[in-house]
């Protein structure tokens, strides 16, 4: 079909339009162009007892209002810090903090008032990165740990929407190191988390209902989980994370607050635990709300010496009621789950009476005993389980 001569001078000058327009955003698009808001311009001090929190916060609200894409810079040295809020909406398109220094935790613990030294909030499109370390210090503030008020976490996400963090280690949180919450599209990867296999409640990295969240690629080593998957979680993926010392990766603890809300689609797989206390668990409270949780996949795992390698326990926490939990847990399958286990029940589905698991897949399990422990066994109740593939130890013959 023959092109009128007008209408192909329109289509030409269209096309050089789109080529101008790809090669602005190309430019704006390079990093080089990012505006770079360097926290030394902004009174920061590498003085050991000068608190440069609010350097670092005027750093970002500079960074937050400007029109494109700008960097945050922490360069490379000590900076020691109180509690520091990232807050949006921001109006640049991505707003990166490069972390390429040492963070240190101010280690009073009243100079805290959100929960966390690090708090991102109501923003979208941040990066977290820089190859630094975040140091929260939390040897001097352990001793206050008493498992009923939190210590600060390290690094909250609360409200956050397509954000990252990554290439960075986190050392000896107060609290919990990273939390999650409230959040969608959320990649954490290549992080290195570390805090002494003893030190209380120092979960790597905790969920709590979010939509879309990857954790991967990272080294875990701390004092409790290596991440925790609370309550509302939707289409959660944990994989290739090497984890230990610690307590294991778990789905859980869900039902200890009235408000909770269902979880639904989590996979943990390629994943290496060593020395845990736990492997692959999911946990619920007695007395719970009446939630659910389904479609948990923990696949292709590699336990070293892991004491209680698969376990559902619905009797968390049981020494204060006898109330049974009311959280309903199915679809949840263990899928080619290998190594040693430190405890003689390598196994142990231990459901609620009230509301029985169902659909529970054990698949090609493959657990042999750890050092002298005994021969290996599985134990079950009120859980509908379907055994496939190899079975070691043998399958629980009452819950089929
Ligand atoms: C992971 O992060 C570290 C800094 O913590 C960095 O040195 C390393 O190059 C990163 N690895 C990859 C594959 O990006
Ligand atoms: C998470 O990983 C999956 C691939 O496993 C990918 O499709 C998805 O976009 C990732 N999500 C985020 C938020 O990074
Ligand atoms: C897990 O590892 C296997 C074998 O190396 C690989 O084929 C698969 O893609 C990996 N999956 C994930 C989610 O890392
Ligand atoms: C067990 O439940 C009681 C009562 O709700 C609570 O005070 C206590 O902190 C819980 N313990 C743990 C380990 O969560
Ligand atoms: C389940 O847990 C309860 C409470 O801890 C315990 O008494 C019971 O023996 C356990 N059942 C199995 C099959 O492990």
């Amino acid at each position: 079909m023959a092109i009128p001569a007008g209408t192909r001078l329109i289509v030409q000058l269209l096309g050089i339009c789109i080529a101008c327009f790809l090669s602005i955003n190309g430019v704006e698009s390079n990093p080089s162009s990012e505006a770079v808001f360097d926290i030394f311009n902004y009174g920061a001090k590498t003085e050991p007892k000068f608190d440069n929190a609010q350097a670092i916060i005027k750093a970002w609200k500079a960074a937050c209002e400007s029109s494109g894409p700008a960097k945050v810079v922490i360069p490379a040295g000590d900076f020691m810090a109180g509690e520091v809020v990232f807050s949006g909406p921001c109006k640049a398109h991505t707003t990166t903090v490069e972390i390429q220094g040492h963070l240190l935790a101010n280690i009073d613990p009243s100079t805290y008032t959100s929960g966390a030294w690090i708090m991102v909030q109501r923003v979208d499109n941040v990066v977290l990165t820089g190859g630094g370390i975040i140091n929260g210090e939390g040897k001097y503030d352990w001793k206050y740990a008493d498992g009923v008020s939190p210590l600060p976490v390290s690094l909250i996400f609360q409200e956050v929407g397509n954000s990252k963090a990554h290439n960075l280690k986190f050392v000896d949180s107060m609290g919990f190191h990273i939390e999650v919450m409230d959040s969608h599209e959320i990649d954490l990867f290549n992080l290195t988390i570390t805090a002494p296999g003893d030190s209380p409640y120092t979960d790597g990295v905790h969920l709590t209902n979010n939509i879309n969240v990857n954790v991967t690629d990272s080294v875990i080593a701390t004092g409790d989980d290596c991440v925790s998957i609370g309550h509302g979680n939707q289409n959660i993926v944990v994989a290739r994370i090497t984890c230990g010392p610690g307590h294991g990766i778990c789905v859980g603890n869900l039902g200890k607050q009235a408000d909770e809300k269902d979880l639904k689609g989590v996979t943990i797989s390629n994943c290496t635990l060593t020395g845990t206390t736990n492997g692959a668990r999911i946990k619920t409270y007695h007395d719970s709300a009446q939630i659910t949780a389904s479609d948990i996949v923990f696949q292709d795992i590699q336990m070293n010496n892991v004491q209680n390698p698969i376990m559902i326990d619905q009797h968390y926490n049981s020494t204060t009621t006898t109330a049974q939990s009311k959280v309903k847990i199915s679809n949840a399958r263990f899928v080619n789950i290998k190594g040693s286990s430190a405890s003689a029940v390598a196994v142990s589905l231990n459901c609620s009476s009230a509301v029985p698991c169902e659909g529970i897949e054990l698949a090609d399990i493959d657990l042999k005993p750890a050092g002298s422990t005994g021969p290996l066994t599985s134990a079950c109740s009120n859980a509908k389980t379907v055994l496939k593939g190899t079975q070691s130890p043998p399958g629980p013959a009452n819950c089929l």
